[in-house]
């Protein structure tokens, strides 16, 4: 492992405020203000009418095959996080990985509610898509199995550093997604959901806990640089790298259900 100048402490711990928490901000601020232009569109789009069967299992499908890898990768990026830093400070190196980890807890159903992919099932299946069509790939469009894919080699190869860089983005875009889709759910009666209904648990899940994920993965990322400040790049090429692919998803998918 290549020795680059480290800086992790007991102080770096208790606030991420050191020199690289600037590179961190600039990072994630980056993240929140990259031009999600296919994305917006998509969802102007998705609120103008209810989808179809057909259309909702194309966007389910699409999710699906999308995140299929996501969860399980960010276990395996906080070990590796600590893998990475536990050389350099054996007291403290655990800790920045637990910030992923913690931010996914949600997703394993350890905390308030069920595992989000059986959530994302009973979600489905309201709406009259069953599990087999929501997970059966050739039902989603070409751009997500492409980003799922990568999404499998991003959060186990490669530099750590640029996996951070993924996941952070990652966890951007999806208070962009849930944010409005949440509402977009609850607009037109003929998806029949309700704020209370124990099938909208999904959307209601992530509502509430995707913008703590973002504040987590902030502090993550400034923690993880203030360390090996070395990395900002990588973790930077990481982020981009997701968002260009993300992009290009919502792309397809708004042209194939709304053009
Ligand atoms: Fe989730
Ligand atoms: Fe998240």
């Amino acid at each position: 492992m290549e020795a680059v100048a480290v800086r992790l402490g007991t102080d770096a711990y208790s606030e991420a405020s050191g020199p690289d928490s600037c590179v961190a901000e600039t990072i994630c601020r980056r993240c929140m203000d990259y031009p999600l232009t296919a994305l917006h569109s998509f969802n102007r789009h998705f609120a103008s009418r209810p989808l179809t069967t057909s259309e909702l299992t194309l966007f389910l499908a699409s999710m699906a095959a999308f995140n299929q890898h996501t969860i399980a990768g960010i276990a395996i990026l906080a070990g590796r996080l600590s893998d990475e830093l536990l050389p350099y400070d054996p007291v403290h190196g655990h800790e920045v990985g637990a910030y992923v980890l913690d931010a996914a807890v949600d997703e394993y159903g350890l905390r308030e509610s069920r595992d989000h992919l059986e959530l994302a099932r009973i979600f489905a299946a309201h709406l009259g898509v069953p599990p087999a069509a929501v997970a059966e790939r050739r039902n989603a469009c070409v751009s997500a199995t492409a980003l799922g894919d990568a999404l499998l080699g991003w959060y186990r190869s490669g530099t750590t550093a640029f996996s951070l860089g993924v996941h952070t983005a990652s966890e951007v875009t999806s208070v962009a997604e849930f944010m409005s889709w949440h509402d977009i759910f609850l607009t037109f009666p003929e998806y029949r959901m309700s704020r209370d209904l124990p099938e909208f648990e999904y959307m209601r899940a992530h509502y509430i806990h995707e913008p703590t994920h973002i504040h987590h993965a902030r502090i993550c990322v400034a923690k993880y640089l203030d360390a090996l400040p070395a990395n900002g790049t990588l973790v930077r090429e990481g982020a981009e790298s997701y968002l260009a692919l993300y992009q290009r998803m919502f792309h397809e998918l708004d042209t194939l259900i709304f053009k």
